[in-house]
C-alpha cells in the first residue's frame, strides 16, 4: 500500500553512507528523521521556533476588506456586509453579548478562544465590529438557545460529548443522580452500579480490566504510564497532528511552553518508515492512535484560525486506515510495544465496539472519555490484564501509582450506568446499523445541493464528524462561520473545520441544517467574500502572508 519514491531512496543511500562514518547512533537518528512527516507539524522544534518568530500585526480599516487586492466596490460591499452581520448578531443577543463581555476579562479560556477563531491578522478589527456570545441557556434535542432565547442548531458537539442529542444526556444525568442519591458524595469505595459498569465496559471494549479517571487527558496519562511500567521503556510514539489531551508528553510543540520531550517521538502516520523505526528501536513503550486522524492523517484539527486560504483538504480512506492499523498492530506484537487506541473523542461514535471494531483492530489498552460519562466528566482506560496490572508479585515495592480523588464519583458512575445500558438497547443498536450509510448519504445530499447552487464549498467527513472545504483560494473563507451563526447554526470555536452532528438529527433536522448552511454560503457569496483576482491561488496567498511577516519582523 505504500510507495517509496526515488527521492527517499536517495536519502536512505545518503544515510547509509553517513552511518558508515558516524556509527549506529547516527544511523538511528537518521532513520528517525526519515520517519518524521515533512510538514512543520512533523518538526515540532521548528514549528515552535516559527510560532515564536511570527510577528503580531493586524489589517486595519480599508486593508482588512481588500487584503486580496479586490476592487474598491467589492471592499465597500464587504464593509456593508460586516456592519450588517455585526449589528444583526448584536441586536438578536444583547444579554448574551453583555454576559460575554462582562466575563471575558476574568476568564482566560474565553479570551483565548475568542482570539483564535480567525487568522490573527483579522482578529482585532473583527472583534471591534462583530461579536458572538459564549453563553448557552437551554438545550433541547438538536437545538441550543442563548440567554436571549435565540435558537441554534447545535453542531458544536460539546467537544465530542454530544453523540445522542442533549435530551439523551439530560436524562442520563437525571436518572444517574437518582440511582446514586442515597450514597451522595461518598468516595473511595464504589457505588454498587460500578460492578455493572465494569462488566459492560469489559464486554464492549473486549478487554479484561478498567480504571476510572476524571478526564480524557488523565486516561491517556494513565495508559502511557502503564505502558512504561510494563515495558520498562520510556519513549511514547504519537502521530503528527494527533491530539491526545494537553499533558506535556503527548502535546509537544506550539501551545506547550516546554521544549518537546525527548521521550516523545512524533512520527509520520501511514508511512512505512514509521513501521521501520518501530521495528528497529528498542526503547519504545507505546504507540498512541487517535482514530479521528483517519480523516486527515498527519494534520492537526482543521481550525478556522489557520484558514488563511482555500487549501484545507481532508483525505478519509477507511480501507487504507484499517490496513495501516493492521500493520501497526503487527509491529507492536513483534516488539512488545503497547498499542493504545485513544477513543476519547471517537468512542461510541463509530459503533458500540468503537474504532477498534470499525477498523478491525484489537488494542492493548483503549482510552475513553467525553460521551461515556453520560453528560458528566470522565476518563476511562480499558485494557488487557497484563497491561493494566499496577504491581509486581515478586517486587512489592515496585508499583505503578495512579489515584484521583474524584475517580469513579457516584454521579458519574450513575450516569455512565444509564448510558451503557441505553447504548446497548435496541434503538441505539438499530441506529448504529444504519449510521455509516446514513451519514455518507447525507453528505452526498448536501454536496449535490452545493454543486447545484454553484457554491464553492463542500463537506467531507467521517460518520458524524464533518469539515467544510473550500474551492476558492480566498483570504476570507473563515467568514463563513459568522454567516452560519447568523443562520442559527452553532459551531465550536474551531469554526467550520469541525461540524459535529449527533444521532438526534432526524431527516427534517438535517434538511433544516442544509437550508441554513446553503443560505449562509449564498449570503457569503453575494457579499463578495469569495471574489478572487486573476492569478490568485493558495500558493500566492501563502507567499504573500509570509512576505508580510518578514516585512513586519525586519521592518522592511
Ligand atoms: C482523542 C482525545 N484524547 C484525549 C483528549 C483529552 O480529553 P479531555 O479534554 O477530557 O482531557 C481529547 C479531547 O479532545 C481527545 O480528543
Amino acid at each position: 500500500m505504500f510507495e517509496e519514491n526515488g527521492f527517499s531512496s536517495l536519502i536512505i543511500l545518503a544515510c547509509a553512507l553517513l552511518a558508515l562514518v558516524g556509527g549506529p547512533k547516527l544511523w538511528q537518528r537518521l532513520q528517525l528523521s526519515l520517519a518524521k512527516h515533512p510538514s512543520m507539524a512533523g518538526h515540532l522544534r521548528w514549528a515552535k521556533r516559527l510560532a515564536n518568530w511570527a510577528p503580531a500585526y493586524d489589517y486595519p480599516g480599508e486593508q482588512w476588506f481588500r487584503v486580496d487586492h479586490a476592487p474598491e466596490a467589492v471592499g465597500t460591499q464587504r464593509r456593508h456586509a460586516l456592519q450588517r452581520l455585526g449589528s444583526t448578531l448584536a441586536q438578536r443577543s444583547p444579554q448574551t453579548l453583555a454576559l460575554t463581555q462582562a466575563t471575558k476579562p476574568m476568564v482566560s479560556d474565553m479570551q483565548l478562544i475568542s482570539r483564535y477563531r480567525v487568522p490573527f491578522q483579522f482578529q482585532k478589527f473583527l472583534s471591534d465590529n462583530l461579536q458572538i456570545g459564549s453563553y448557552w441557556a437551554h438545550s433541547k434535542g438538536v437545538w441550543v438557545a442563548d440567554a436571549d432565547e435565540q435558537r441554534h442548531l447545535d453542531v458544536t458537539g460539546s467537544y465530542g460529548v454530544n453523540l445522542f442529542g442533549a435530551d439523551f444526556y439530560k436524562s442520563c444525568m437525571q436518572e444517574g443522580m437518582d440511582l446514586v442519591r442515597d450514597l451522595g458524595p461518598v468516595l473511595g469505595a464504589y457505588h454498587p452500579c460500578v460492578q455493572e459498569n465494569v462488566t459492560m465496559l469489559c464486554q464492549i471494549a473486549r478487554k479484561d480490566e478498567v480504571s476510572f479517571h476524571m478526564s480524557g487527558t488523565e486516561a491517556v496519562m494513565q495508559a502511557v504510564r502503564l505502558a512504561r511500567y510494563h515495558t520498562g521503556k520510556r519513549k511514547v510514539v504519537r502521530f503528527t497532528g494527533a491530539y491526545h489531551g494537553w499533558w506535556d508528553d503527548v502535546q509537544p510543540g506550539p501551545g506547550n511552553p516546554m521544549p518537546p520531550s525527548n521521550d516523545t517521538l512524533t512520527l509520520n502516520e501511514m508511512h512505512p518508515q514509521t513501521l521501520k523505526v518501530l521495528r528497529q528501536r528498542k526503547d519504545i513503550a507505546c504507540v498512541l492512535v487517535n482514530p479521528l486522524q483517519a480523516m486527515h492523517p498527519n494534520k492537526a484539527a482543521p481550525s478556522d484560525s489557520t484558514l488563511i486560504d482555500g487549501s484545507r483538504q481532508l483525505s478519509y480512506d477507511k480501507a487504507a486506515y484499517a490496513q495501516w492499523l493492521k500493520e501497526l498492530r503487527q509491529v507492536c506484537d513483534e516488539k512488545g510495544i503497547a498499542f493504545i487506541m485513544d477513543e476519547v473523542f471517537m468512542g461510541f461514535r463509530l459503533g458500540l465496539g468503537g474504532a477498534q471494531a470499525f477498523f478491525g483492530v484489537d488494542a492493548d489498552m483503549v482510552t475513553y472519555g467525553k460521551t461515556l460519562g453520560g453528560g458528566f466528566p470522565v476518563g476511562v482506560v480499558c485494557g488487557k490484564a497484563a497491561w493494566m496490572r499496577r504491581f509486581h508479585e515478586e517486587k512489592p515495592g515496585n508499583i505503578c501509582f495512579a489515584r484521583g480523588t474524584f475517580n469513579a464519583h457516584p454521579s458519574v458512575m450513575g450516569a455512565m450506568n444509564v448510558f451503557l445500558k441505553r447504548v446497548q438497547g435496541p434503538a441505539i443498536q438499530a441506529a448504529y446499523q444504519k449510521m455509516e450509510g446514513l451519514w455518507i448519504d447525507r453528505m452526498r445530499q448536501l454536496n449535490d445541493q452545493l454543486l447545484g447552487q454553484d457554491l464553492p464549498v463542500r463537506v467531507v467527513g467521517m460518520a458524524t464528524v464533518w469539515s467544510v472545504v473550500y474551492e476558492v483560494p480566498s483570504r476570507y473563507n473563515w467568514m463563513l462561520q459568522f454567516y452560519m451563526r447568523e443562520q442559527g447554526i452553532a459551531l465550536s470555536w474551531v469554526g467550520t473545520g469541525r461540524i459535529i452532528f449527533n444521532f438526534a438529527f432526524e431527516d427534517e433536522h438535517f434538511a433544516e441544517f442544509c437550508q441554513r448552511f446553503i443560505r449562509a454560503a449564498q449570503a457569503m457569496q453575494n457579499d463578495g467574500w469569495w471574489w478572487t483576482g486573476q492569478g490568485q491561488s493558495n500558493r500566492t496567498i501563502r507567499r504573500e502572508v509570509m512576505r508580510e511577516m518578514v516585512r513586519i519582523k525586519w521592518a522592511l
